[in-house]
């Protein structure tokens, strides 16, 4: 502790003073073929383009002024959210030509910051923590960059970071093979201004490979924040599906859709035939129309989709204007837009997911996963 500490001051204060900074730059090419046409911040997920969540909780904190790094399909942004005043924001977005990565990313947006430290989100988690008490650990520290962690089950597909009893950072390796704890990088920083300032300019450089190792390794105070809060990156179908069906059913926290958590969300313009069962957290989008005796499990079903009667789904994505047919099994897949999977088709995701490409139309019966036909 120093004699700098935040205690006289409110979370609130702390938060109006702060930039907030969401890296939305990536391909999300994991997402694919989802991802062919909407950047995968603005998928929906429980009715809404996954980072209106984010902002949502930006707000909800305190901060106002909003700067996103974008890069891959950068207009998509700025056409739906505008300058953010429908939010009660102020966003500015700033566009990389050729993607910087993720440490070029905070260093183009500095130009934009207006206070002496920003809050840095990768713009594809899904988390309850509390951003206040993340900018208070940092300022009670002192410290140059405090990151969000927590600890995961199985940390080699993220950043690993070990800290002391202090809570101080010791080390910092992006997706390693054997890592030394189950302490993970959330995705989420307090930046002072100065060591944006410092990251090298004009070419592409990751935080996580060489901004943060740099930093401790000159000395820099870099700190740690730890809780328990709910967390999930929604890089892959698995994740981005159960992200929604816990943002649905209330076990993810979200701003947006308080006091209407249940089993599914069904968008007052979707036509659900009766006898179709919906569960799970799943969620259906705008026009929609699902059949009589569907039955659709922990899925995402977006706007215009047709699920046609007597299919069933599970843990799957159907994206826009998309067409499964009468009596077709789906579980573990993903349907790119405007697709056909024709009656009584039958899909089944393995150790990965079925992904059928936008378009793409299959003949009723063209496709069986039975051991028996
Ligand atoms: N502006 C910009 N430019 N943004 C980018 C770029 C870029 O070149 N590359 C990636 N991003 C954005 C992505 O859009 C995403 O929101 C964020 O940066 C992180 O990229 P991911 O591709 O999702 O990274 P990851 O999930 O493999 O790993 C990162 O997140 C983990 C937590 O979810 C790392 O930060 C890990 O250390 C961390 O554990
Ligand atoms: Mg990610």
């Amino acid at each position: 502790m120093t004699d700098r500490s935040s205690g006289a001051v409110s979370a609130g204060d702390l938060a109006a003073s702060t930039d907030a900074v969401i890296l939305v730059g990536g391909k999300g090419t994991r997402l694919r073929p989802l991802t062919t046409s909407v950047p995968k911040p603005m998928l929906p997920v429980a009715g809404y383009p996954f980072l209106q969540h984010l902002l949502a909780r930006i707000r909800e904190a305190g901060m106002t002024h909003v700067v996103m790094g974008t890069s891959y399909r950068a207009e998509v942004f700025e056409e739906y959210f505008g300058d953010g005043s429908d939010l009660g924001l102020d966003i500015e977005y700033v566009v990389e030509k050729d993607p910087l990565g993720t440490g070029g990313g905070i260093r183009n947006v500095c130009d934009r910051l207006r206070h002496d430290r920003a809050m840095v989100f990768n713009g594809d988690v899904l988390g309850g923590t509390d951003l206040g008490a993340v900018l208070r650990t940092h300022v009670d520290n002192d410290a140059d960059v405090t990151l969000h962690l927590l600890r995961v089950a199985d940390p080699r597909a993220f950043g690993c970071v070990p800290t002391d009893s202090e809570g101080r950072v010791t080390e910092f390796l992006e997706k390693t093979e054997d890592p030394p704890t189950d302490q993970i990088n959330a995705g989420c920083y307090v930046f002072r201004r100065s060591i944006i300032e410092g990251i090298p300019e004009g070419r592409p450089v990751s935080v996580e490979r060489e901004v943060f190792p740099a930093l401790l390794e000159r000395g820099a105070r870099v700190y740690g924040h730890v809780d328990q809060a709910y967390w999930r990156d929604l890089g892959t179908p698995s994740d981005f599906i159960r992200g929604s069906s816990d943002l649905v059913r209330g076990i993810a926290p979200s701003p947006l859709i308080e006091g209407r958590h249940g089993e599914a969300l069904v968008d007052p313009s979707a036509a659900v035939a009766g006898g179709a069962l919906l569960f799970g957290g799943t969620v259906v989008g705008r026009g929609a129309e699902i059949g009589a005796g569907a039955r659709v499990d922990t899925s995402v079903i977006l706007e215009g989709v047709v699920v046609e009667a007597g299919a069933t789904l599970e843990r799957c994505v159907i994206a826009a204007g998309a067409r499964i047919g009468a009596r077709a099994h789906l579980v573990d897949s993903v349907i790119g837009e405007g697709a056909v999977i024709g009656a009584r088709c039958e899909l089944v995701g393995g150790s990965g997911f079925a992904r059928v490409w936008p378009g793409v139309q299959i003949p009723d019966g063209g496709l069986r996963f039975s051991s028996d036909i």
